[in-house]
């Protein structure tokens, strides 16, 4: 019988690896036949250590087990899929899975993230091998028409930024993969890297082709120490198939791969400090212009895409720009991998076309918090990104409808508190995180952040309230205008929203909320 329980970092953190210890000590004492696949996480948190048990009726998933259950779950017929009161059913008709559109998640949770068989085996390379036969302008119009945008955060269009590279007159070009998801709250590309190695390195090898760049490097931030494992393994076992290397597929083409680990800056997330780094310096940011897509890494015009971005390739040059572009809403076409976090009941990964609404998402899907409380404020798009408040639940998910209240979608990831939330706390806590991971080359950044927390402080102890309170305004009007890049840019964003839907956590007059 095969079993599949998954080996990532989330399920891992929850005991899978001890639930596959016993239970393969408790199948060899009786004797029983199991095989246990190590999948990626289908992405139900609140289920995991999750087993599922491959019967003629489907995947029939068990779930959270724990090492106790283990015996129990045997002696009760886990192998042949029979009841029991941890037994969900068959997991692809769970109303969370069965309700999402995974075209880039389509395979994390269903295959063996390192085996190139079974990626294969699941459409995988499909993409590529389209690819292999197009011109390179081609390809870079069916990632246009797809209406992909950016999903590292800044959702800048796809096949723009491939075209720039694709036009800039260049020997050597490079791929680059921002791998260092420093979000608090996401996890969208981890779970990819670890579910679905393969996806990444096929979207970086057609991204590769596309505007001919022989070499990618994917940017791991090093906290990540089992996505490099997956990753290791299934660039190993692409090169031994020739889908990496010299003449991919008997074409020709080449494309080199390789894994380099970051050391734990949150500013090498930004793009060009992530290139500072890539070529052994301090993670500073540069500025733009001139662009990364024409004076990139080491100089040379160069592709910089977030993980999710670029497994998004593979679908597209698959199945065509056209039925990418059919997901979604407005100027937010295809899908968008939501993480929900912080206070929720069910947290997770959920992959949806735009549109849907952020109630939806939290109550639907999240099932309200996990305290029972009244969910009170939302951050959305991590660290930097604005907290929503109840009257701003139905916003639809979608980078417009979002810039419209002030808000960004960001990476996708979702944080959840309840009324036992203090706002000015978490304000004051935006302009610490800036203060630790500020690179320190402009001032607003810099010191602006450090004064913005005493500021905050001054108003919380009611030091000259209005004053001050003008005073984080200006700060913050400031740092917004004056910053280099996104981290001094945008830590106003969680700041004035804290400050405007929430002020009577500052000790200031109540709100009237929209
Ligand atoms: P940006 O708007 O400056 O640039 C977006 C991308 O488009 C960049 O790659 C830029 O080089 C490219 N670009 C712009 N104009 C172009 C052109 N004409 N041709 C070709 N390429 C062009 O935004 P930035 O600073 O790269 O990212 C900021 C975002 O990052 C924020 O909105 C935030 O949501 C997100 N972020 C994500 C994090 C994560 O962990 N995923 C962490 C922190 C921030
Ligand atoms: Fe560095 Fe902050 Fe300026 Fe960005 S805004 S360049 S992180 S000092």
């Amino acid at each position: 019988t095969r079993l599949f329980i998954s080996r990532d970092s989330t399920a891992l953190s929850l005991g899978a690896e001890q639930v596959v210890k016993a239970i393969q000590e408790q199948a060899s004492l009786k004797g029983l036949d199991v095989q246990i696949i190590r999948n990626g996480s289908r992405g139900l948190f609140w289920l995991e250590p999750l087993i599922e048990v491959e019967t003629a009726q489907g995947r029939i998933a068990y779930g959270p087990v724990q090492t106790d259950d283990v015996s129990t779950l045997l002696e009760s017929g886990l192998l042949e899929g029979k009841q029991h009161p941890l037994c969900l059913g068959n997991i692809e008709e769970l109303p969370y899975f069965e309700n999402q559109n995974r075209l880039t998640f389509a395979r994390v949770g269903l295959t063996d993230p390192v085996s190139l068989e079974d990626y294969v085996a699941h459409d995988g390379y499909r993409g590529l091998k389209n690819a292999l036969n197009m011109q390179q302008a081609d390809i870079v119009k069916q990632v246009t028409d797809s209406g992909l945008r950016g999903r590292g955060g800044a959702a800048f269009p796809t096949g723009i930024k491939w075209n720039t590279v694709l036009n800039a007159p260049a020997e050597q070009k490079y791929i680059v993969c921002n791998a260092d998801e420093g979000d608090s709250g996401t996890f969208s590309d981890r779970m990819i890297m670890e579910g679905d190695p393969f996806v990444l390195i096929e979207g970086m090898t057609i991204a590769g082709l596309a505007v001919g760049a022989t070499q990618g490097y994917i940017y791991l931030r090093i906290e990540y120490p089992h996505a490099k494992v997956a990753l290791n393994q299934a660039i190993a076992a692409a090169y031994q198939n020739g889908y990496l290397g010299e003449n991919i597929q008997g074409s020709g083409k080449t494309f080199h791969l390789e894994v380099r680990s970051g050391a734990g800056a949150y500013i090498c997330g930004e793009e060009t400090s992530l290139l500072e780094s890539l070529e052994g310096k301090r993670g500073l940011v540069r500025f733009k212009p001139p662009l990364p897509a024409i004076v990139g890494l080491f100089g040379k015009p160069t592709i910089v895409n977030n993980v999710i971005s670029l497994a998004s390739i593979p679908v597209i040059l698959d199945k065509g720009g056209e039925y990418y572009r059919d997901y979604g809403m407005g100027r937010s076409r295809g899908t968008l991998p939501l993480q929900l976090a912080g206070n929720i009941k069910h947290p997770g990964l959920f992959e949806v076309a735009f549109g849907m609404t952020l109630r939806e998402l939290l109550y639907e899907y999240g099932g309200g918090s996990a305290s029972g409380r009244p969910i009170r404020a939302v951050q959305v798009g991590g660290p930097l990104g604005a907290y929503l408040h109840e009257g701003q639940f139905d916003t639809p998910l979608d980078y417009e409808a979002f810039a419209a209240i002030s808000a960004v979608l960001g990476h996708g990831g979702i944080v959840v508190h309840d009324d036992t939330v203090n706002m000015a706390d978490m304000a004051r806590y935006a302009m610490e995180f800036c203060v630790e991971e500020s690179c320190g080359k402009c001032t607003p950044c810099r010191i602006g952040s450090t004064r913005g927390v005493e500021v905050i402080d001054r108003i919380v102890n009611d030091v000259q309230k209005d004053k001050n309170t003008v005073l984080l305004r200006d700060l913050c009007d400031t740092m917004v205008y004056g910053s280099l890049c996104a981290m001094g840019g945008m830590t106003p964003y969680p700041v004035l929203s804290s400050l405007n839907h929430f002020p009577e956590d500052f000790g200031l007059q109540p709100a009237a909320k929209a």
